[in-house]
């Protein structure tokens, strides 16, 4: 079997007194869609921290794609085909849904190379409106970013991440604060991704998460409470436990 596309080993942070994450191990094959759930304050959020850069583990090693990239700055790891798109929104809030992705389109077209700026922009702009074409956003082309809908907004987070063309595509909780319809949305695009790029995504709603994941991780006070398919993981007892008390 070739190497997975993400390894991390021992991954460990604290925060005062606080653990935050404990002595975490992830192994994600390339084209698989993986996801991480837990309660509020398992640790989710940092343990992608200490994946993508954003926070330097005190213990543990992460490699990706084949190379050491622990404690590297985000900048770069992003460089090497990690993106992310996060809880906390990237967007440019008065620019619109174009110049929003055609941005990070360019930030990430360096691997190209074009002996005339004209050939470089006309590849840009074509990448930008194939991007916003699979995510379902291009009648929003002109629409200033802070004018779409919640759930609009939620997916030009992700064709910013997809613009960039990356391996591994990080997702936190790409449906927060959404409707049902448009939950069930995000989901199939989330899957029709995966055929392309792999997934490592954060999700609070354990339906989603269950019909959409290969393997599953659950968090819980920092530690790695279980790990399986979605089945092993929906008969877990203890994972039913921290559902049953409400956590979840
Ligand atoms: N920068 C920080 N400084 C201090 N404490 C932090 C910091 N980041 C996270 N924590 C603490 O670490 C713990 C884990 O937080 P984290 O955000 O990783 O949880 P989470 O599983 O993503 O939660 P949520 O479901 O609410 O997003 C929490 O107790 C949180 O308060
Ligand atoms: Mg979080």
């Amino acid at each position: 079997m070739s190497e997975p596309i993400l390894l991390a080993e021992g991954l460990d942070r604290s925060f005062g007194g606080i653990h935050a994450v404990n002595d975490v191990s992830l192994e994600i094959p390339e084209g698989s869609l993986h996801a991480i759930i837990g309660p509020n304050g398992s640790g989710k959020t940092t343990l992608f921290n200490l994946i993508t850069g954003h926070t330097r583990p005190s213990a543990g090693r992460v490699r990706f794609a084949g190379q050491d990239i622990t404690g590297m700055p985000y900048s770069k790891v992003a460089r090497k085909g990690l993106a992310k798109s996060y809880q906390i929104t990237t967007v440019f809030p008065l620019l619109t849904v174009f110049e929003n992705v055609r941005i990070a389109a360019q930030a990430a077209e360096h691997s190209y190379v074009f002996w005339r700026p004209a050939d470089r922009i006309k590849s840009v702009v074509r990448h930008t409106e194939q991007v916003l074409e699979r995510i379902g956003l291009a009648h929003e082309r002109d629409t200033i970013a802070s004018n779409l809908s919640h759930g609009d907004q939620r997916r030009l987070d992700l064709a910013i991440a997809l613009a960039t063309s990356p391996r591994l595509l990080l997702l936190d909780e790409p449906t927060a604060g959404m409707s049902p319809t448009e939950t069930a949305a995000t989901v199939k695009l989330v899957e029709e991704l995966n055929a392309d790029v792999t997934i490592l995504m954060i999700e609070h709603k354990m339906d989603v998460i269950l019909s959409i994941a290969d393997r599953i991780t659950v968090l819980h006070q920092g530690e790695k409470l279980f790990e399986g398919a979605p089945a092993e993981v929906k008969s877990h007892p203890r994972v039913q436990e921290v559902y049953l008390t409400g956590s979840l």
